[in-house]
């Protein structure tokens, strides 16, 4: 199948394909220290002079907690069926463990329904970065007190919600929060260390295929999944030294957590990382245990990285050469818009036997949006979604088994690190006012989603 670029609807991705739009408790509930929710790391590493754009903090972010009727009305009204939303861990257990957050279960509980009332089918991400800052002191990731606190957390969700909620993703980007958080000190909780890195690594591949076992033991039909965020990784030159270190960041950046789901223990190739990883956590061990029969894997991929040796950097002695100096299109984030490398990635995952189905759990852009005269018209997003949904087109008529589109996101909200000044959605937010305008972008899924 050969489809021109621009000339598919959404019937080309058959009946049963499902449009999701996609978003994360701590990017846009607000909310943050009420209704009896304890601390995140996130609310707490906000509070860190230096490591938010603009000194922004979650705090309010899009005060979805308050407006998630409406907000969940223009999911529907853009002709999306399913909404990915995550639960906020220290909103229903404010320590993290022992008490439980009657209030906190009570909103899910009213956003799910809603969700139902509207006909969109909610996908419930567990785990999307905002650990309860009181685990966090105890050790957070690195503990290897983790798997009792996070398996505590999902038995929790899963008794509550799983008569209303089939459809489950465990963790949102093992690889990002483990290294955003534990070894670059760029997201929270901000630790630096590449031990707490390798131990927050192992607790995290545990506890991905921990919570599906506790899904699929309490949740009687569920349908569960994880997500990976994935890259492309392309050597810089055909050099030796280039090619390994692009083989250094793959096994990094692709590898790390699916090969274990998959029951392949962690990627086993000369690289000294890897060595300390196995003998930090003995985790010869833990083959059997980090192995989980998915029914889906959510693919995030958002670019690819283009990368060269670099000595300077320890351990993975490798850096990327961005896409601004290659002068390559790119999204405000810097990153590169690659809709083949997007379809390259996919064909990939799938090759791994053992994957059942793909979704995309995750796709989208950053732009400089402006709204003028109540107008936001964002082109550019729509291009890229046109590009990059031909793309995943094309990764089925290879025969890639790629069931859903998750955009990210409904709404421009917190970006992490980067704050308010990033805007993904396709919903425009003015955070002073939080007015919402729909964005051309938005528009364009509703008439792509709606078409007779
Ligand atoms: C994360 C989202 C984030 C998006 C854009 C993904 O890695 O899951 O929370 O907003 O990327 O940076």
């Amino acid at each position: 199948m050969t489809l021109h670029p621009d000339k598919w609807t959404a019937k080309d991705f058959g009946e049963d394909f499902i449009w999701g739009v996609a978003m994360a408790a701590a990017q846009n509930e607000g909310a943050a220290n009420s209704y009896g929710k304890g601390p995140s790391i996130w609310d707490n590493f906000s509070r860190r002079r230096g490591k938010i754009r603009d000194g922004a903090r979650p705090a309010v972010a899009c005060d979805f907690y308050h407006r998630y009727k409406d907000d969940l009305l223009l999911a529907k009204a853009l002709g999306f069926t399913a909404f990915r939303f995550s639960i906020s861990w220290p909103r229903i257990l404010p320590e993290g463990i022992g008490t439980v957050n009657k209030e906190g279960i009570a909103f899910y509980h009213r956003v799910i329904d809603e969700c139902l009332h509207l006909g969109l089918t909610p996908y419930v991400t567990l785990y999307h970065w905002d650990l309860p800052a009181a685990l966090e002191k105890e050790g957070g990731w690195s503990s290897h007190l983790m798997g009792k606190w996070f398996n505590r957390y999902v038995t929790l969700c899963a008794e509550e919600y799983g008569a209303k909620v089939k459809d489950w993703i465990v963790l949102n980007e093992p690889f990002g929060f483990t290294s955003l958080g534990y070894m670059l000190g760029r997201h929270a909780p901000g630790r630096m260390a590449m031990s707490s890195f390798l131990s927050a690594v192992h607790h995290a591949a545990l506890a991905q295929a921990d919570g599906g076992r506790i899904l699929r033991k309490l949740v009687p039909g569920a349908h569960i999944g994880t997500t990976f965020s994935c890259s492309e990784v392309i050597p810089y030159t055909q050099s030796p030294e280039d090619l390994q270190a692009a083989k250094r960041l793959d096994i990094l950046m692709n590898r790390l957590f699916i090969e274990p789901t998959l029951g392949k223990g962690y990627p086993r190739e000369d690289f000294r990382l890897l060595e300390r990883l196995e003998l930090h956590n003995k985790a010869w061990k833990y083959t059997d245990r980090m192995a989980f029969d998915f029914d889906f894997i959510g693919i995030q991929n958002y670019f690819p990285t283009v990368v060269r040796h670099n000595s300077l950097i320890p351990v993975i002695q490798a850096s990327e050469v961005k896409a601004r100096t290659r002068k390559v299109p790119h999204t405000a984030m810097g990153w590169e818009i690659n809709p083949g490398s997007f379809q390259r990635i996919l064909s990939r995952f799938w090759r791994y036997g053992g994957v059942k189905k793909i979704l995309v759990t995750e796709s989208g852009a950053a732009f400089r949006d402006s709204l003028v005269n109540g107008v936001v018209d964002d082109y550019q997003r729509i291009e890229y979604y046109r590009a990059y949904l031909h793309a995943l087109l094309m990764a089925r008529a290879e025969g890639v088994n790629i069931k859903g589109f998750f955009a990210w996101t409904l709404m421009d909200n917190f970006e992490w690190a980067e704050g308010f000044r990033a805007r993904f959605g396709l919903i425009h937010v003015d955070f002073a006012t939080q007015l919402r305008t729909i964005k051309g972008s938005g528009y364009w899924f509703r008439d792509l989603l709606n078409a007779p």
